[in-house]
């Protein structure tokens, strides 16, 4: 099962336009690994779809036993027609690649808008919370919020762009929930894109969870402090993101996965 995760995350998924790349997916995907081997239930939750690229993949390797609900304001592309290509787009995506989107669970419109009520009531208490909306730090703030509101105890906020020197409020907003929240929520794992967060109770849980993954050997397991807590900061060195690059460009896109073996 797991060599068909990795052909999805390293072919299928890369047809999709988008921004999450495989090392993070690997994170993902080891991370709901754990906690379904553990029943650690819950649904899943996204804020930012664009396309589709990370829906797609909570929706494979929830293989339709978890709710995946998305939340987007879904207007990029508006055509003067009126049509909105970003959805369709992104409907299309889920049909090509056999995912279906289940449009009960899509909220269209601004997350700093949303109650976290309208989030539990459709899906449930969240396991795992992915941010990556609004990059701004009312965004941030906002989300962060909404996350932790529905967060089931054993859940997992993912926040994206956390070091991006574009987005500098997404580091403040970050940086500000983990300060504000120190007694509750730490960090306990980092990528050059993502800060990944748990409540304190589940943090020896969730290290071992990384630490063990089989699909996280090709990283260096590095510890870094970062407000309060040691999080595993997962090195990709330069060499082999040269290498996956090359092997993407020259056409050996389905050969790419044994970069990151
Ligand atoms: C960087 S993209 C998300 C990338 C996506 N997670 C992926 O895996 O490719 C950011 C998305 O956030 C959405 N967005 C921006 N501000 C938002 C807001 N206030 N509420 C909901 N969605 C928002 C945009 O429409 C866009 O689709």
């Amino acid at each position: 099962m797991t060599a068909d995760l990795r052909k999805f995350i390293f072919d299928d998924l890369q047809t999709v336009e988008g921004y999450l790349d495989p090392p993070d997916a690997l994170v993902f995907l080891s991370l709901l690994q754990a906690q379904s081997d553990n029943g650690l239930n819950g649904g899943v939750a996204e804020i930012g779809v664009f396309y589709g690229r990370s829906y797609f993949l909570f929706k494979k390797v929830c293989n339709g036993e978890d709710k995946v609900l998305a939340i987007d304001l879904f207007d990029i592309d508006q055509q003067i027609s009126g049509d909105v290509t970003q959805y369709s787009r992104f409907l299309d995506n889920g049909e090509r690649l056999g995912l279906k989107v289940d449009e009960d669970l899509i909220i269209k419109g601004d997350s700093t808008q949303l109650r976290p009520n309208e989030i539990t009531e459709k899906a449930g208490r969240i396991r795992f919370f992915s941010i990556d909306g609004g990059h701004m730090l009312r965004h941030v703030l906002s989300d962060s919020m909404l996350a932790t509101d529905t967060l089931a105890d054993h859940g997992i906020i993912a926040f994206d762009d956390t070091f991006n020197p574009a987005w500098p409020e997404v580091t403040v907003g970050v940086s500000d929930f983990l300060r504000d929240r120190q007694e509750q929520f730490a960090a306990f794992c980092m990528t050059k894109y993502k800060t990944y967060v748990c409540r304190r109770e589940f943090y020896d849980f969730y290290r071992d969870a990384i630490n063990n993954a089989a699909d996280l050997m090709a990283f260096d397991h590095v510890e870094t402090e970062f407000l309060g807590s040691k999080a595993i900061r997962l090195h990709n060195p330069m060499t082999r993101r040269m290498v996956y690059e090359v092997m993407v460009r020259s056409g050996m896109r389905s050969l790419s996965e044994r970069v990151y073996r």
